[in-house]
């Protein structure tokens, strides 16, 4: 059974070299352990996520196949069943009916004689497009046969994604002599009506439009002199956005994952926004500007969930919790690898452009177990309340005041801390993990992660998740965001705010325990 976390408020009280270890006993004592399996399963409890998808064993990285049908979100994601290392590429498949709580299923697609089933999309083909549904509805999911030469290939399922057929027509695009040439998406174009799918081909995205999900004729490249080029481009996304809501002022968003080069080290999310016309993409930034969906170290290769219902109408992501550099060193057992939270995806208007915003889907709030609330002073080196538990949503609203830094210390220890928070004279969101606790991952894990935001002369406001072993911070409107993983020390369940450099008033801070 899953331990729920109750934040509970231990008086005012600082927890560095205090006595955190032993108010967090009884927590890590009762263990977890995913639902109908005995704790003993894992050697890790205690950096296993309560509300973050994780594999029950082995190694798994980016999220495939996102597809909404019938109720249920599809999550199928890049998985090795037989080992924690990269290799042997499956589809694992995982659903959930309010995007909290996953049922993992048995594997969905095996390697055959193309090669290992790497990474791609689904979608819903409503209208049996394809012919593979007696009139449909089914699912179809594309995806990238890696032999001895990426090609793309196409599985589909007339069971709502319990048995797939792969197609005896694959590959249904071959490779063009290009070695890294994968991770295709489709997505229904209403206005031109087409089926078009993206890929990433090294360092541009190629589209292709089909009218029954078998052909596919190449229409347009973009890349080469836009945005980051630190590494190979990977796993495009694409959709349409109103900004600040308003759905006669939409953009197209085109999402490109990267690696290396990202702005925390190893690998990133870069977007870019524009128009997209059906047949290519048009970016409204200038070619030399970069946009980063996240600054911290561990999200990547994000997808969005298609055929979401219109009267939903949210557009929706996760990532994958972790990065190239080091995610083969992870140390959690017997699963690696994590999925970030879903977010809900907006665009808004700022002073430098369009931008992306990310928040939590609101169905997280239902995953809340208990609340404390606290509003008040916080004065550089004084005391402030002090909060337990390793699962915690935490809402902060501040007048910053005199104060340059107002932040959170979360999984804090005896001899561990996280850091979060915002710098107001960098107009900085940060994550500073260098002490995140004593495990060594790698050279370079240790390290502070910055995104800029300028929210005007506004209050303070950060939404803060941690989970265990995750860290997710989103900051002002959720225009910048830090996603991070840390692996704290077993007695790290102490979380307090603080602020540096003056006073600052917190005009309410609630910590929701999460389980
Ligand atoms: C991104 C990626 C994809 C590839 C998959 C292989 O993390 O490298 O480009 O399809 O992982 O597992």
């Amino acid at each position: 059974m899953n331990t729920p976390d109750q934040p509970h408020r231990i008086g005012r009280r600082l927890f560095i070299g205090g006595t955190g270890a032993a108010v967090g006993a009884g927590l890590f004592a009762a263990g977890f352990a995913p639902a109908g399996r005995p704790a003993a399963a894992d050697p890790t409890p205690r950096w296993r996520p309560l509300v973050h998808f994780t594999p029950e064993r082995n190694w798994m990285n980016d999220p495939n196949g996102l597809v909404h049908l019938d109720g249920e979100f599809h999550q199928f994601f890049q998985y090795n069943p037989g080992g924690k290392d990269h290799a042997d590429m499956h589809w694992g498949h995982s659903v959930s009916t309010d995007l909290v709580h996953w049922e993992e299923r048995p594997v969905a697609l095996e390697p055959d004689e193309l090669g290992e089933v790497y990474s791609g999309g689904a979608v819903v083909d409503h209208d049996d497009d394809s012919g593979f549904f007696d009139g449909g509805p089914g699912l179809i999911a594309f995806y990238t046969s890696a032999g001895d030469e990426q090609v793309q290939s196409l599985a589909h399922s007339d069971d709502s994604g319990r048995s797939w057929t792969m197609y005896e027509g694959n590959p249904v695009i071959g490779n063009p002599g290009i070695e890294d040439f994968r991770d295709p998406k489709v997505v229904w174009h209403a206005d031109s009506g087409a089926w078009v799918l993206m890929l990433a081909a090294d360092d541009r995205i190629l589209f292709y439009r089909s009218s029954d999900l078998r052909e596919w004729e190449e229409v347009s490249g973009f890349g080469p002199g836009h945005g980051a080029h630190g590494g190979v481009w990977e796993c495009p996304e694409l959709f349409e956005l109103p900004v600040d809501g308003d759905d006669r002022n939409t953009r197209w968003v085109l999402v490109v994952s990267i690696n290396p080069g990202g702005p925390a080290g190893g690998s990133a999310v870069q977007y870019f926004v524009g128009d997209f016309d059906g047949w290519g993409f048009t970016p409204h930034d200038p070619p030399e500007q970069t946009l980063w969906a996240d600054g911290g170290s561990d999200f990547y290769a994000v997808q969005s969930w298609s055929d979401v219902p219109e009267e939903d109408g949210r557009r929706m992501w996760t990532g994958w919790m972790s990065n190239w550099d080091y995610a083969e060193d992870v140390p959690t057992d017997p699963w690696r690898g994590a999925m970030s939270l879903p977010r809900e995806v907006g665009l808004t208007e700022t002073a430098d452009g369009i931008r992306l915003t990310q928040m939590p889907v609101a169905e997280i709030e239902g995953a809340r177990t208990g609340h404390e609330h606290w509003e008040g002073e916080l004065v550089e080196d004084g005391e402030g309340p002090a909060f337990t538990g390793t699962s915690l949503d935490v809402e902060l609203e501040a007048d910053p005041g005199s104060a340059s830094v107002v932040g959170l210390e979360v999984l804090t220890g005896q001899d561990c801390r996280t850091l979060v928070g915002v710098d107001l004279d960098a107009g900085e969101l940060f994550v500073d993990r260098t002490e995140h606790g004593s495990v060594e991952v790698t050279e370079g894990f240790r390290a502070r992660h910055t995104m800029r935001l300028e929210d005007g002369d506004g209050p303070v406001r950060l939404r803060v998740v941690v989970d265990r072993s995750t860290v997710e911070v989103f900051g002002g409107r959720g225009q910048a965001v830090i996603t991070d993983l840390v692996l704290p020390d077993a007695d790290a369940d102490a979380l307090r705010p603080y602020a540096e450099g003056g006073t600052a008033h917190v005009t309410s801070l609630d910590v929701h325990g999460l389980g």
